[in-house]
């Protein structure tokens, strides 16, 4: 029997989302949205590609949750996205509601699911999600460090003309202006990134991944990025239903763990059959520690500002 993966959100990133794990072919997807007959005609478009990429997972659009019932994951899409001139947290009251209104529906259906909240701005988010689901901090665990470590990963490759599969690195912190990449830990080919690059060409590239997400809807102009969002999506579905144990970036609530306790944030995590099988600690110089630190009270303050409209 395969896997089963609702996608909640028929837009760019989780129509896409759908899309990829379709072709996959080992897992079914259902795919919902608020709007009538959208993800039913999107899922059906999918399906009908099915005898040309050869997949036989079935796909199936819904503006309801009972098609989700006994989901395996669940993918949490659902909301607004920024347009030029709005920040993340320009979203947040109106997706804190549309994203608690979602979880309630999906736990009812699918109690022991694990879900992966993507809506912006994503670290309140998956706080709010792990609140209304009232799940263990291992089956929520949210979609950006690895976007954000793959757009760092890109623009390293292009600038030392190497193949991205080769460039190792980690984004760390929440998914807004502040995020970490850390580049003591980045390495090409298993060598440190300061031997290759200078510190002035390093910071431009951290920069520009901190940009990463303002700079496509710059040019996108009418909607944010989604299809390295959709990818990033896939990659961490695949390491839970395929029980990978894959050591990737993901927001999820820490208990300790980086000097920090009852919020969620973006750390390097094993991904299992169970969801977060591990938080992985790496050990952070005073000045790396000191620049989490930003982005977890940039997170903090959205957080309260959610507590005090809930
Ligand atoms: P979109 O506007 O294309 O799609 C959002 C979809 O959600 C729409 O189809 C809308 O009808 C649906 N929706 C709204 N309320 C709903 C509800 N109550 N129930 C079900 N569906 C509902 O937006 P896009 O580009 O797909 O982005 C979705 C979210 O993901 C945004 O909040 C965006 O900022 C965020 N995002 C997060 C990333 C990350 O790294 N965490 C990366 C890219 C996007
Ligand atoms: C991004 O980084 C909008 O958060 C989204 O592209």
């Amino acid at each position: 029997m395969r896997h089963k993966v609702t996608v909640v959100g028929a837009g760019n990133v989780g129509a896409t989302a759908a899309q990829r794990l379709h072709q996959l072919g080992y897992a079914d997807v259902v795919l919902v949205d608020v709007v009538e007959d959208l993800p039913q005609g999107k899922s059906l478009d999918m399906a009908e590609s099915g005898p040309v990429i050869g997949s036989d997972g079935t796909i199936t659009g819904a503006n309801s949750y009972a098609e989700t019932a006994n989901s395996d994951v669940v993918v949490i899409t659902a909301g607004i996205a920024r347009k030029p001139g709005m920040s993340r947290d320009d979203l947040l009251l109106t997706n804190m509601k549309i994203t608690g209104a979602v979880t309630e529906e999906i736990v009812k259906y699918s109690p022991n699911c694990i879900l992966m909240p993507v809506t912006n701005p994503l670290d309140a988010m998956v706080h709010n999600i792990l609140k209304v689901s009232g799940f263990p901090r291992n089956r929520v665990l949210g979609m950006a460090g690895v976007l954000d470590t793959a757009r760092f990963r890109t623009f390293i490759a292009r600038e030392l003309d190497v193949s991205v599969e080769d460039v190792q690195a980690y984004v760390l912190g929440g998914h807004g202006d502040d995020m970490v990449p850390l580049v003591r830990y980045t390495t090409i080919g298993g060598i440190p990134i300061s031997e290759l690059l200078d510190a002035d060409t390093i910071e431009s590239l951290v920069q520009r991944t901190r940009d990463g997400g303002a700079e496509i809807v710059g040019l996108l102009k009418t909607g944010s990025a989604f299809y390295a969002p959709s990818a990033s999506i896939v990659q961490m579905v695949e390491s839970i239903l395929l029980d990978k144990k894959r050591i990737l970036p993901a927001c999820v609530s820490l208990e300790g763990e980086y000097g920090v306790n009852g919020l969620c944030v973006g750390v390097p995590v094993k991904i299992g059959a169970n969801g977060v099988e591990q938080v992985m600690e790496i050990k952070l110089l005073p000045e790396e520690q000191s620049a989490l630190d930003s982005s977890i009270a940039s997170v903090k303050e959205l957080v309260d500002v959610m507590e005090n409209n809930s």
